[in-house]
């Protein structure tokens, strides 16, 4: 069995965790090896990141993207590759896109350079699939926890420019966008609609 990459993206709100849940629950009962994961945080290390990106106070844009990217690092070192090698699948709520959204393009420090860095910390790993969560703004302010964190501390015009950001790189990167706004259960059938192609390729023969 071959192991495939699957990243979810989107905005604060958009739904990633649940969903990403909900797939690899899908991918277990269909009797593949799936594992669940996360940026920031994947890692142990990357634990104590997060706490020190997400918990604590401002940190320079620059010093941000180098967190992220050292978190990167060690997730795909500890958890993605060792998942990947054993044929197993990975689904992670955020990875590279999340930090060209919001360190290359809201925090402005340029998709190029950010890019630069996340290749250096990726060293070679590419997603088979990048899945955005596109939900209106309206949906989106609803869901989102007030406050809970660094991040989400950030006012509406940042949450409106990150899901702006998504929505214009996508169709640069050619990451597939689908609707996150209904019930759980409804996005889930459109998620799987996306990833579906990849388990038949699998189960095809060589
Ligand atoms: P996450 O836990 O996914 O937040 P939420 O559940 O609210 O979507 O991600 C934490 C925050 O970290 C989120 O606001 C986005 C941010 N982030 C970046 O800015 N750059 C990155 O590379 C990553 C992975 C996350």
């Amino acid at each position: 069995m071959t192991g495939r990459f699957v990243v979810l993206e989107g905005g604060d709100g958009s739904g990633k965790s649940t969903q990403r849940d909900l797939l690899v629950a899908w991918l277990q009962s269909s009797g593949i090896d799936a594992v669940a994961t996360l940026e920031p945080g994947g890692s142990e290390l990357g634990v104590s990141l997060r706490k020190l990106l997400l918990d604590g106070g401002a940190i320079a844009p620059r010093a941000e993207a180098l967190l992220m990217a050292a978190d990167r690092a060690q997730h795909i070192a500890d958890v993605i590759r060792p998942a990947l090698a054993r044929g197993a699948w990975v689904v992670s709520d955020r990875h590279v896109p999340s930090s060209l959204v919001y360190q290359g393009v809201v925090r402005d420090l340029g998709v190029d350079a950010v890019g630069a860095l996340s290749v250096f910390a990726a060293d070679g790993l590419v997603p088979d699939l990048v899945v955005v969560l596109d939900v209106d703004d309206a949906t989106a302010e609803e869901r989102r926890s007030p406050g809970s964190d660094r991040m989400e501390r950030e006012g509406d015009a940042f949450h409106e420019h990150v899901r702006r950001a998504y929505r214009t790189l996508a169709e640069a990167k050619g990451w597939t966008v689908i609707a996150g706004a209904g019930p759980p259960e409804a996005v889930a059938a459109r998620l799987r609609a996306v990833v579906e192609p990849f388990v038949n390729a699998e189960s095809a023969p060589s």
